[in-house]
């Protein structure tokens, strides 16, 4: 029996209600399939946690997640804590210090959802986005210097490291070779000579691995056009840590909403444990008013069980989602008049007797 022992980081605003729902999802998978145990061990870590503490996880914070086999996480960041400290004190340094370097986020237009395209239907819209999720834009790197004249000067140094591009680019192309055969490469190397120069190079080197895969290069401002005017085109999307950000928040739009889009970040050599959560924040906006939509975090927890060995589950899980969508269950931010709950409950109902 496949033991899963899960660390679960609900963190802040609507996060507190999604990952429930999320979690309510997964007993239910696992009392259908039976084909795993689940141990999940919680943690407050958040933008509360750091009123009462001064910091948003505690120094062996990571020490304490490491012997899980998987990270499950809502959202972090709540008005009254700046995002910079929320996110640089929990989220970031997860992904930094967990290697995961390979951010896995589907953009898929499902049946039944009109999705923010015209005339495009789910045929059109099934992209996978890698994103690289451990150096580039969000290296860290930089400060801020009084500069006589000028007043303060902020460097943020993005940093690009050729075995860094090249794991994240050999990954795009074993998830290419495994669908379309297509990797499309964000860069931006007519401006950024010298790390998107590096980003292309490396890329086109580890393409030469592999020749059942297309791979072709677009600068990431026409590449965000073609998402919108020819989704169809792209099959595998690789892009650096703020490209593959911004276009992941696109790609949900896309997709029909922010509160769809899932994310896994994944460690692929599984030296350390892998995260999963929703590619949404913590929505202040709508936070407890138990309307936020769950699927994005009940998908990226299916994508858990399914790195974590449990395929039927995941499949179960993702018809379900799918069916549930379909029918019109559906929260505010998708034109509906469900809750939170009124979703999460269709999705568990929805297991029962699918194959
Ligand atoms: P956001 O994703 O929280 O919200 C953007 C908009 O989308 C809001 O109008 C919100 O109501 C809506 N939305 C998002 N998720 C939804 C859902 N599941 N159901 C219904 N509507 C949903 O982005 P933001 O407003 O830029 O950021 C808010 C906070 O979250 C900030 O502190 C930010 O730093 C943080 N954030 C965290 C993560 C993360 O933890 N992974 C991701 C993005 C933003
Ligand atoms: C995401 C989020 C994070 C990111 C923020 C909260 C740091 O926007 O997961 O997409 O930029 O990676
Ligand atoms: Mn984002």
């Amino acid at each position: 029996m496949n033991q899963l022992k899960i660390s679960v980081l609900a963190g802040d605003g609507i996060g507190q209600e999604v990952v429930p729902g999320a979690l309510s999802v997964l007993e239910a998978v696992r009392e259908l399939t039976g084909s795993f145990v689940l141990k999940t061990v919680d943690y407050p870590w958040s933008c509360e946690w750091y009123a009462h503490h001064g910091e948003m996880m505690p120094s062996d914070g990571l020490t304490r997640l490491e012997d899980s086999d998987a990270i499950l996480l809502g959202a972090v960041g709540f008005p009254g804590v700046p995002d910079h400290v929320s996110l640089r004190g929990l989220l970031i340094p997860i992904r930094q210090a967990f290697q995961q370097y390979a951010n896995v986020r589907p953009i898929q237009l499902w049946p039944g959802v009109t999705g923010a395209l015209v005339g495009k239907g789910p045929e059109d819209l099934d992209i996978l986005c890698i994103r690289e999720n451990t150096e580039g834009e969000y290296s860290g790197s930089g400060g801020v210097i009084e500069v006589a004249g000028l007043g303060r000067v902020a460097t943020q140094v993005s940093v690009f490291t050729e075995p860094g591009i090249e794991r994240i680019a050999r990954y795009a192309m074993e998830q290419a070779s495994r669908r379309g055969g297509m990797v499309a490469s964000a860069t931006k190397s007519n401006a950024l000579q010298y790390t998107a120069v590096l980003w292309d190079d490396v890329v086109l080197r580890v393409a030469r691995d592999f020749p059942e895969v297309t791979v072709t290069s677009y600068h990431v401002d026409a590449l965000a056009a073609r998402f919108v005017s020819a989704p169809e085109s792209l099959d595998v999307v690789v892009g650096s840590n703020l490209f593959g950000d911004i276009l992941t928040d696109l790609g949900a739009a896309l997709q029909g909403s922010l509160g769809l889009a899932a994310s896994a970040n994944l460690n692929p050599e599984r030296r350390f444990p892998s995260m999963f959560e929703p590619v949404h924040g913590s929505a202040p906006d709508i936070a407890g008013r138990g309307v936020a939509n769950p699927v994005g975090a009940i998908w990226s927890a299916a994508m858990m069980l399914d790195h974590l060995g449990e395929q039927e589950a995941a499949g179960l899980v993702t018809k379900s989602l799918r069916s549930t969508i379909g029918a019109g269950i559906r929260t505010p931010d998708m034109g509906g008049s469900a809750s939170t709950g009124d979703v999460v409950d269709a999705v568990v109902g929805g297991l029962v007797g699918a194959d």
